[in-house]
């Protein structure tokens, strides 16, 4: 009997010291993103960009095998967290990445910060975001980041009177404020502030009303996927020939739609991180790598978030020499600086977000195609929402 137990004892111990083997080699990533429903291009972007950072920097990273296992939570918080929860216990998932709206990233921070594992938010703007757990770094952008540098723009090019129309959740909340609060601090009006919901948004009674206030420009946060619904309304009130000009931050005119939107979209002005058109050889091997990958497709800035989350995850394991201790690899991110498609990045120490240029663009005609082609950059621009002590 006592060597019956024995035995099994020691079998049971080699089973398991060959599982800590298997989980000491492999680091499991798991990326949680809108796979389907109306965000399901934040999904489709994403994951294309992590697996395009694995496939051109091969998957082993300071002798260890990196796993990724995507998963989609259809856009629901309550799905995200119990996939979070699911990750970190049944697959042992050491990092988590993507979160394609800001609902979902919040669902999950208090997961990270119990579990100790970092949670890479690739997809989502709202500032406060990255206050919710230690165990939060950026690598997407902050709508103040975009928002605040339009407001500027517009005082600079003699635009005195807008329109603000964002959607009713925390980037759109985000994006109006930071707009409109420097604008009007530097004499400019906002004659109205529209919001519409995030689900089923009808944009024509906004509009209209758009039309009515007949202001020089109309403002514009739609999250990214929502933006050409947003053009077809513009253009079927007859905005597009009324003279009102369309600015915003750069998702209105995300890369992923903005090839079928139509010549409506020329000349609208936006500001943001990333555009696919931006000029630099880091940039032009990234987007010629991608669309050979994904047959065609032109990537996103959601697209580069993820690329750069990955980029933060293997100089993070670097860093670490392979442990993947949450806070080791959390201390490792902080201030890490790499060139990025966008141009170059840091993540800020202090607030684990990322600090990035914001460029200045106008939707053009090149080769046929419409592009974001920035005109104007604002060097290593801070969330604007910490630098001023939230
Ligand atoms: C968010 C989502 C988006 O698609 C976007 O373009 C910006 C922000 C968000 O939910 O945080």
């Amino acid at each position: 009997m006592l060597k019956t137990l024995l035995a099994v004892g020691v079998a049971a111990s080699a089973i398991a010291a060959s599982a800590a083997l298997a989980d000491d080699n492999t680091v499991t990533i798991g990326m949680i993103l809108p796979m389907t429903g109306p965000s399901a291009s934040t999904g489709k972007q994403e994951q294309a960009g992590a697996q395009l950072y694995i496939h051109e920097h091969g998957d082993t990273v300071a002798g260890k095998k990196i796993q990724l296992i995507v998963k989609d939570d259809t856009g629901a918080p309550d799905v995200t967290k119990r996939l979070a929860e699911e990750l970190i216990g049944n697959d042992k998932a050491k990092v988590l990445i993507g979160f394609g709206l800001t609902p979902l990233a919040l669902a999950v921070a208090p997961i990270a910060t119990e579990a100790k594992v970092p949670e890479i938010v690739s997809a989502a703007g709202t500032a406060m975001i990255t206050e919710k757990s230690p165990f939060i770094v950026r690598t997407s952008f902050t709508l103040p980041q975009a928002a605040e540098p339009m407001a500027r723009w517009c005082l600079k090019n003699n635009i005195r009177k807008v329109a603000t129309l964002v959607t009713d959740y925390g980037p759109g909340v985000d994006a109006e404020k930071w707009f409109s609060e420097p604008f009007v601090k530097g004499g400019g009006t906002v004659v109205e502030k529209i919001r519409v919901p995030l689900k089923n948004p009808d944009f024509a009674p906004f509009l209209q009303r758009v039309s009515d206030d007949k202001p020089d420009a109309v403002f514009v946060f739609v999250p990214s996927g929502f933006g050409a619904a947003f053009m077809k309304e513009f253009v079927d009130r007859g905005l597009d020939k009324s003279g009102i000009k369309l600015i915003g931050t750069g998702d209105v005119t995300d890369d992923d739609l903005l090839p079928s939107m139509g010549d409506a979209a020329i000349g609208a002005v936006t500001t943001h991180h990333y555009s696919a058109a931006h000029d630099s050889p880091e940039n032009k091997a990234f987007v010629a790598d991608f669309e050979k990958a994904n047959n065609g497709m032109r990537p996103n800035f959601m697209a580069v978030g993820a690329y750069d989350g990955m980029a933060l995850i293997y100089h993070a394991l670097e860093a670490t020499k392979g442990s993947t201790d949450g806070q080791a690899l959390i201390d490792a991110m902080k201030g890490a600086k790499w060139t990025s498609p966008r141009g170059p990045v840091e993540i800020d120490p202090a607030t684990r977000d990322i600090i990035q240029n914001i460029y200045v663009r106008k939707v053009e005609k090149v080769n046929g195609q419409l592009y974001n082609v920035e005109f104007d950059k604002i060097e290593a621009v801070k969330d604007p929402f910490k630098a001023a002590g939230n």
